[in-house]
């Protein structure tokens, strides 16, 4: 294996190389040493490909992989690359399948990604053909580990990659229980581009100490605070965390306003709070639970607008993050309307979040001359494990500990 281009200077999880996110060097080795090492790379929801034949295109890491249920209802996912010369083999985003057909020359595939017809195999006329040799089986595309989980299907190019129970952990596994509990169906969905490294965003989604400040929106109407009642959980690996807090308008404190910050002030009023009307639903009184699994998906609930997020790598300095809201089955009409008109919280335009796809760029931008530099993740201190306090870094610092175990890097000084 060549030589990390990237030098931890520091053995703790403090101070991050910004050459880990300009580097081209780093951005190939981590496709090759995550998202086709030893992870489970999200796909899709078990509700988007519910009947035989259905299914959806997406990508592992920078790899498009094809998700399909067969008609023994299992669901099978393999790279989307035809194998004969490499084109799609399917096109669209989503659809339904007895089998696939490349395009380009017409070789087939099964559901299960087994290469089964090749166009003019026998030759024409006794011309041409392929040799007695090739045998179909030999070729086809590769094929992922599939795991389904609470109706999420994850995929996996690595044999070694633990269960999908033992890789998210007991607490993990609990907390996604506590959302995914019963059937959903999808209630809209978009793609949001960033204009920064991948690993910038997840930092983010996993990054507590910056809910809210960067969004005045969190504070200004006390959806978040950081004197709410709430922690972080970080899973033994560091690459997973749950961050959860409740609203209570009782722990309204004075130390935003006492430090002068952006996002607290009282020239910010709301002409139809309607948005924030929700109803209760989890009897814990957790009203926002955002939680991330290695290396690159979002469970969502904040209040009663639920969502996953897939984030996709698109080059060094580009990402992809793709949204799918999510209701239950069983809503009544006016519960999805509440889910609906909560989607305005988050996404590109989201009250809360749009300053999140825009946070990553300015990062992006502010490092462009700073590649031997470092950034400082010390609030909450060294340690990258569970916390009661959200005032810190800890699951930042998680995501690195796993991030340099799947790399190789622990060993730097
Ligand atoms: S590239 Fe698919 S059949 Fe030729
Ligand atoms: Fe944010």
């Amino acid at each position: 294996m060549q030589e990390q281009a990237i030098q931890w200077k520091r053995g703790s999880n403090t101070r991050i190389p910004y050459g880990l996110y300009v580097d081209e060097d780093v951005a190939a080795q981590e496709q090759a040493r995550i998202f086709h090492g030893k992870v489970w790379n999200y796909l899709c929801l078990a509700a988007e490909i519910p009947d035989a034949g259905s299914y959806r295109t997406t990508f592992a890491g920078d790899t498009p992989v094809v998700v399909v249920r067969d008609a023994d209802d299992e669901i099978y996912a393999f790279e989307n690359r035809c194998a004969h010369r490499g084109a799609l083999i399917a096109l669209e985003k989503s659809g339904h399948a007895e089998n696939f057909q490349c395009v380009y020359h017409a070789w087939s595939y099964n559901r299960q990604g087994d290469l089964v017809g090749v166009a003019f195999e026998k030759g024409v006329k006794g011309q041409g053909g392929m040799p007695e040799t090739f045998c179909k089986e030999e070729h086809g595309p590769r094929k992922l580990r599939v795991a389904v989980f609470c109706g999420l299907v994850f995929g996996s190019f690595s044999e070694d990659v633990p269960d999908i129970e033992d890789y998210l952990g007991e607490e993990i596994c609990e907390r996604i229980e506590r959302v995914l509990h019963k059937p959903v169906q999808v209630i809209g969905r978009f793609t949001q581009a960033l204009p920064n490294n991948w690993k910038l965003y997840m930092e983010n989604v996993k990054d507590s100490y910056h809910a809210s400040l960067l969004h005045m929106f969190f504070t200004t109407f006390e959806l978040n605070r950081l004197s709410q009642k709430g922690g972080v959980i970080v899973d033994e690996s560091g690459g997973h965390h749950v961050s959860y807090s409740m609203i209570d308008r009782n722990a309204r404190d004075d130390s935003y306003k006492a430090q002068a910050l952006r996002s607290d002030n009282d020239r910010y009023r709301l002409k139809d709070p309607s948005v924030l009307a929700g109803f209760e639903e989890f009897d814990d009184g957790i009203t926002l639970q955002i939680l991330s699994v290695f290396p690159g998906f979002v469970l969502q609930q904040i209040q009663n607008c639920l969502a996953v997020r897939q984030l996709l790598p698109k080059g060094i300095q580009r990402a992809e993050l793709n949204w799918t809201y999510l209701g239950y089955l069983d809503d009544t009409p006016e519960q999805r309307k509440v889910r609906l008109k909560q989607s305005n919280l988050v996404g590109p335009a989201g009250f809360i979040s749009m300053e999140d796809g825009a946070v990553g760029g300015f990062v992006q931008r502010g490092i462009a001359g700073a590649k031997e530099l470092e950034a400082v993740v010390e609030m909450g201190g060294e340690h990258a494990g569970s916390s009661e306090g959200r005032a810190t870094e800890t699951s930042v610092r998680g995501f690195w500990k796993a991030y340099r175990a799947h790399m190789g890097q622990e060993g730097a000084a």
